[in-house]
């Protein structure tokens, strides 16, 4: 766990670490980098645009999966993730649009689980994981993989697939959906043992809304009740990333 003084500062020490793993890729070998969308990860977003504009940091070789997605959702609504990726980060660097995934929100219904599979399959055909950058829902959900009262094994196991939000994460949602019954009730996303797949995982808190949620996730055992207290599972390779603020429960 390293904390830092402010979310700026915590934000670029993950933005420096995702550059690092993008300095050591090369054709033969290339980054493959799971991202995160909502409010936490933007200044890590605008710190690679930043380091790209200045010349000093190319996308060529990188290959990102992004964690979630709303369901249903067009790419174009201003509301997707995949929308939300082009205007902080895909529009701005020079990765090459066919090597940024975004789960698709526009499969059919019937075609989703093996969409979801095939996400999958596409992450470990490109080697896997090298990094995975995570934020924390106040429930202490990773991605959308909410709180449930499945075992600990179920939980560690779960598979990339549809869900429905948690009502807190509805509630959080709320804002950039206009109010709470306007908030799409479903989603896609990796699941948990894609995500603990990933050789390094980075989870970014920032602010004291999180705190409460970093601290039982870092204390105790391990909990389907609270997701992120499963990245337990992968010991050395989580950094927790937090500020002050978020910290101050620990
Ligand atoms: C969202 C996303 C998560 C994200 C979390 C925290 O709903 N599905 O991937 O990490 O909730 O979001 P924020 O950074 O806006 O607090």
């Amino acid at each position: 766990v390293r904390v830092f003084p402010d979310a700026g500062a915590a934000s670029r020490a993950a933005a420096d670490r995702i550059a690092s793993t993008i300095r050591a890729a090369s054709p033969g070998h290339r980054a493959i980098l799971g991202m995160a969308t909502g409010a936490t990860p933007q200044k890590v977003y605008s710190h690679l645009a930043s380091l790209h504009a200045a010349g000093g940091l190319s996308f060529r070789d990188a290959v990102t999966y992004n964690l979630d997605e709303y369901y249903p959702i067009q790419p174009l609504d201003p509301k997707s993730y995949r929308c939300y990726m082009h205007r902080h980060f895909f529009s701005l660097v020079d990765l090459p649009p066919q090597q940024g995934h975004v789960l698709d929100g526009t499969v059919p219904e019937g075609f989703v689980a093996a969409h979801c599979a095939e996400f999958e399959r596409w992450i470990e055909a490109d080697g896997g994981l090298d990094l995975q950058l995570l934020g924390i829902g106040r429930n202490g959900h990773i991605g959308f993989n909410e709180p449930s009262e499945l075992t600990v094994a179920e939980a560690l196991a779960l598979p990339t697939r549809l869900i429905e939000l948690h009502p807190l994460t509805r509630e959080d949602a709320a804002r950039e959906f206009g109010g709470v019954d306007k908030v799409i009730p479903r989603a896609l996303t990796l699941g948990v043992r894609a995500i603990l797949s990933a050789r390094s995982i980075l989870m970014l808190a920032t602010g004291a809304h999180k705190a409460e949620a970093v601290a039982a996730a870092l204390a105790g055992q391990m909990r389907a009740s609270l997701p992120a207290s499963l990245l337990q599972a992968a010991g050395e390779r989580v950094t927790w990333l937090v500020d002050e603020a978020a910290a101050s429960g620990v």
